[in-house]
């Protein structure tokens, strides 16, 4: 049997795994990475711990399934977005990556967007410059780490460090490229004016290809260490939304995903270039050849309701401990003890600032409406309620752009809750459908590494061999009547408070420090 395999380096840890040619998971494994923080707004990572958590996972779907390296037709990669594995003339990595969700560059960006002006960037990029993407993290450490920026040889992305170790190749592809702030997104090459705007080089950069073009193979000495045979092709894979994205079946107009991990992605996919007028959604390059995508990112939904169980629900947490049970159930069964609406108490997520609908750094989270009838199950309700608000602003903006949306899909940790999916359902009016896998990242480079072997033609059609919509879930016409109007107090709570949150920023810093 021969069989494709899917790798994706996530922020917590990296996954593994294997897929049949009929697009049928056969084995998967994961290990974890640590991550760190060394100041607030930082996250870091050692690239090395990546290496090694792809060793591991390799070798143990290998050892697990007992599958000869030489059954594997070709390999994808998917990552994090965004992070920075700054390299000198030997490769040698110069300092820890500073990750996506890193807040450390906000003058960069203003610097970035001055020099090279708002409207070239929008048409070149497709985007603002935003603090987690690649380019202002460059300028950083040449306003920073002088010493460093002086070694400095090459920039590549997660993913494509771990190509390189794994086939000694420079090569991203279009789908991670574009979120480095750097890419000429409708014309699917490096940006020239951008890069000479500030002062970089384009030799600094891999070369980019489309996500299923075979980029290397894997090398001897990567072989031995993993149990792979050394020629396995390794395609150009995605960036880890794109790739989800593929796993879902995200690859042709009106299907569009909303996924619920720590962060909140409704995604579309375009056929022909589309963006937000405001640039309140990123407009990127898709893993389809030829193809973009939209998405509106939130960066708190299902990290609300995790915040909420860790700082609010010891009690929740010890009786599913003892039960052997997901605190999450605990939790969702008691919000829906609540009525529709909470009683009043709406929540903002913004608990670790916001993109969409908002880029604003300094935006925070909010119950508005408390009273003295409120306990936990409002509270967990309104959580809930406010993550899909959130998304509906995402849905609004992109069907404000002329996307159709025909059908949308549910996925991540937080589409295990069908209660939550419903909820989802009727604050947005738009049926929700369950797929038959949710995987995530690594099964679509899987996919991504069928299509660059010769296995599927296509991108559509690897997807429709592998993924079809199980069950769908319709708005409730009552529940959604009454979120109509309150998704207008939701909109209307960030305009009144944005001043607020900036001045809320500023008093933060002069906070005097206890004796
Ligand atoms: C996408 C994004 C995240 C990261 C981490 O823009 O920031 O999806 O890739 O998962």
């Amino acid at each position: 049997m021969s069989c494709l395999m899917g790798i994706d380096i996530g922020t917590s840890g990296t996954r593994t795994l294997l897929i049949d040619e009929a697009g049928k998971l056969v084995a998967s494994a994961t290990a974890e990475h640590p991550l760190s923080l060394p100041a607030p707004g930082w996250a870091e990572q050692n690239p090395a711990d990546w290496v090694a958590t792809t060793i591991e996972t390799v070798r143990r779907v290998l050892a697990e399934t007992g599958i000869p390296g030489a059954q594997i037709k070709g390999v994808g990669l998917s990552g994090q977005m965004h992070g920075s594995v700054f390299l000198d003339a030997k490769d040698e990595v110069i300092r820890p990556a500073i990750l996506w969700c890193d807040q450390r560059t906000f003058k960069q960006c203003e610097w970035i967007t001055s020099k090279v002006g708002r409207e070239t960037l929008k048409a070149e990029i497709c985007n603002p410059v935003l603090t987690g993407f690649t380019a202002p993290k460059i300028i950083w450490l040449r306003d920073n780490e002088p010493a460093n920026f002086e070694r400095l040889r090459k920039v590549l992305l997660p993913k494509d460090y771990i190509r390189l170790v794994m086939t000694g190749e420079y090569v991203t592809e279009v789908s991670d490229a574009s979120g480095m702030a750097l890419l000429n997104v409708p014309e699917r090459r490096w940006s020239d004016v951008v890069i000479e705007k500030i002062g970089l080089s384009k030799d600094m950069l891999a070369t980019v290809v489309e996500s299923p073009e075979v980029t290397g193979r894997v090398s001897a000495r990567f072989a031995e260490a993993t149990g792979l045979t050394e020629g396995t092709p390794v395609v150009g894979g995605g960036g880890d939304q794109a790739a989800g994205a593929v796993g879902n079946g995200i690859v042709e107009a009106g299907v569009i995903s909303s996924t619920v991990g720590t962060s909140g992605v409704v995604f579309a996919h375009l056929e022909e270039l589309a963006m937000d007028d405001e640039m309140r959604t990123h407009t990127f390059c898709h893993a389809v050849p030829g193809k973009w995508h939209v998405m509106g990112v939130m960066l708190a939904a299902g990290g609300s309701l995790q915040w909420y169980r860790n700082k609010l629900c010891s009690d929740e947490m010890a009786v599913a401990s003892l039960w052997g049970n997901e605190p999450y159930v605990l939790i969702v069964s008691e919000a829906a003890e609540a009525p529709v609406g909470s009683e009043g108490l709406i929540f903002l997520p913004y608990l670790s600032g916001e993109r969409t609908p908002y880029p604003n750094p300094n935006a925070r989270g909010v119950f508005c409406g408390l009273s003295l009838r409120h306990d936990k199950r409002h509270l967990a309700r309104a959580v809930m309620e406010g993550v899909s608000y959130g998304l509906r602003d995402s849905f609004e903006i992109i069907e404000s752009m002329g996307v159709d949306i025909t059908q949308v899909r549910a996925s991540g940790g937080g589409a295990r809750s069908e209660y939550w999916v419903q909820m989802q359902a009727d604050v947005t009016g738009r049926p929700h459908s369950y797929i038959n896998v949710d995987e995530g990242p690594a099964f679509g480079v899987a996919l991504l590494a069928g299509v660059g072997t010769g296995v599927w033609k296509s991108v559509p059609e690897a997807c429709r061999a592998a993924i079809q919509v199980e069950r769908t879930l319709d708005p409730n016409p009552e529940n959604l009547a009454f979120y109509n109007r309150g998704y207008l107090v939701y909109q209307s709570l960030y305009q009144k408070l944005e001043d607020s949150f900036d001045e809320l920023a500023e008093l933060v810093e002069l906070a005097p420090t206890p004796e």
